[in-house]
């Protein structure tokens, strides 16, 4: 089975907008998920500099799909969803 990929956005933005918070996804994610999930910071995604005035930051990636506003709640539920748990 592919592994789910999750970058973490850690731009200044996102940042900003408060993905310091997320870096907890970083040690939590391979603690509750172990093999199945790869799990990185990334610079800039390049997603908050497309809509800023209305910037939906902090941004996370779970494989293809972009999560707005993100939070570890709504990351930990996608990954759910892409492993069909
Ligand atoms: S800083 Fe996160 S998308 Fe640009």
């Amino acid at each position: 089975m592919a592994k789910v990929n999750v970058k973490v956005c850690l731009g200044t933005t996102c940042f900003v907008m408060g993905s310091a918070n997320l870096q907890e996804l970083i040690e939590l994610v391979p603690r509750k998920y172990g093999d199945l999930v790869d799990v990185a910071g990334s610079p800039c995604l390049g997603l908050c500099s497309i809509d800023w005035e209305f910037s939906k930051a902090p941004y996370v990636k779970v494989d293809d799909e972009v999560i707005k506003e993100a939070t570890v709640e709504k990351v930990l539920a996608a990954i759910d969803k892409k492993l069909g748990k």
